[in-house]
């Protein structure tokens, strides 16, 4: 049987003029021709890597779109001055624009789904923001779209590509640290109201009828639990066995909001490993986000610092590894591209991420909705005119809960609530 990359390439093959199919051959690649869709926001990190790499010859852009664009804005300069051409929308540019190889889709996460088909279905590669989709029907539909359209859907989850996550996941892969039982992430960030008010989709479980479920697991920490379900996978002597079978999760809000801002879950795969994560974005300053995945023979520590620390079992002493600070997008692109070329594999591919948005979809339910924290567990304070909100005692809830794979409720703090136990298997359909 055909590996999903074999068929990805035979398709990319497939629409290739005589040349550039030599040129392959012959280890040349044709210069990949992108568009990207959503240039604001941050579609203006997409324009920086496209500049970059339009600038060495990496890649060309022949055209954009994005009807929010101002047209006297940096990001419409930047890419015109590329000889890029602005069409209306995604679906008139892949019409009007069959030069287009590829588009990079930076547009709010609903859109997600439908604009990824629609490329795929016109031929063309995709690498489309995180999370890649809302729902799981959405993801499973994006990877079909993937699969039968033989091109490559990449996700931008771009905490994947550094240094030191790609050595984690070769010694968990290794068995460096023996068998894997525990894989457990803490983010803890501060995000004052600002955050909320900067587009009409944040804090929102649904906008306009359309779901959009932004919370701490589906947005800002969405790289934590992607890479942690990523550590499991590598962790799985058999690819089955890294499938999520069942969770628990919490998820509550202390900002005026419909999604969470504070919320703990536990999920356990079907090859025994347990995945918990902890994340709040009521926290009074920025930790960098760590996951822990403890081994029967040892500890490895990875966090967004680009650091690695590895805990033998037998009392050696931890060996830490501590990388350069790295332009992850760069990275993200450069595999991108070669994985187009069939010269890597690709980092992050859509069907990887059904782990993920089936976990935050079964968070949702198994929390039964968005839990309220009391006032009286809350701090307020004006910092610069914007107001920030903090939830006390949270660090040390959240490393006592890692360490022993608890959910708040069960640490018995008083404002938790008890939740259900949401299985997996089979979960096919998220609904509201
Ligand atoms: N990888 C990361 O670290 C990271 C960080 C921030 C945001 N994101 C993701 O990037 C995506 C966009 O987030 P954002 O905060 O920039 O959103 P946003 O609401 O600011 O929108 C981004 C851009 O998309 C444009 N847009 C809206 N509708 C469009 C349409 N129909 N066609 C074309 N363009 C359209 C908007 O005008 C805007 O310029 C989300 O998926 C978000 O999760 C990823």
């Amino acid at each position: 049987m055909r590996s999903a990359r074999q068929k990805i390439f035979q398709g990319a093959c497939g629409t290739m003029g005589t040349i550039d199919w030599l040129r392959k051959l012959g280890g040349i690649s044709k210069m990949l021709n992108v568009a990207l869709i959503g240039i604001e926001g941050f579609g203006r990190a997409h324009v920086r890597q496209i500049v970059a790499f339009a600038n060495e010859g990496k890649l060309r852009c022949a055209a954009f779109a994005d009807p929010g664009a101002d047209p006297a804005g940096e990001s419409f300069a930047a890419l015109t001055a590329l000889g890029a051409v602005r069409c209306d929308d995604d679906a008139t540019l892949l019409a009007e624009r069959p030069d287009v190889d590829a588009v990079v889709l930076a547009t709010p996460l609903p859109l997600h789904r439908a604009m990824a088909i629609r490329a795929l279905e016109a031929g063309r590669h995709v690498l489309v923001e995180k999370p890649p989709a809302v729902a799981v029907q959405d993801v499973d539909a994006m990877a079909r779209a993937q699969e039968a359209a033989g091109r490559l859907c990449a996700v931008n989850f771009q905490n994947v590509s550094g240094s030191a996550f790609r050595r984690a996941l070769e010694l968990v892969r290794a068995g460096a640290i023996g068998r894997v039982s525990r894989i457990a992430g803490i983010g803890m960030w501060k995000r004052t109201d600002r955050y909320y008010s900067r587009t009409p989709w944040a804090g929102k479980l649904t906008l306009r009828g359309q779901l959009v479920l932004d919370g701490t697991l589906m947005n800002p920490f969405a790289h934590l639990l992607q890479n942690g379900l990523l550590l499991a996978e590598a962790a799985a002597a058999d690819p089955a066995d890294a499938e999520p079978l069942h969770l628990r999760a919490e998820l509550y809000r202390a900002h005026p909001i419909e999604g969470d801002d504070t919320s703990c879950l536990r999920l356990a795969t079907r090859g025994g490993v347990e995945v918990c994560m902890y994340t709040t974005l009521c926290y009074e300053s920025n930790e960098p986000p760590a996951i822990e995945v403890v081994g029967d023979r040892g500890v490895l520590r990875w966090d967004y610092a680009n650091r690695l620390e590895i805990r033998r079992a037998g009392g050696s002493a931890p060996e830490t590894l501590q990388f350069p600070a790295e332009d992850l997008m760069r990275k993200m692109y450069s595999n991108w591209i070669d994985s187009i070329d069939d010269r890597a594999e690709p980092y992050c591919t859509v069907d990887r991420c059904r782990p993920f948005v089936a976990a935050v979809n079964g968070a949702l339910l198994s929390s039964g909705g968005v839990h309220p924290i009391p006032a009286d567990a809350v701090d307020i304070a004006e910092e610069h005119g914007n107001r920030v909100t903090t939830v006390r005692d949270l660090p040390e809830l959240f490393r006592e809960a890692a360490e022993r794979s608890a959910l708040l409720s069960e640490l018995g703090v008083p404002w938790a609530v008890r939740t259900r136990r949401f299985s997996l298997e089979g979960f096919r359909e998220f609904r509201l």
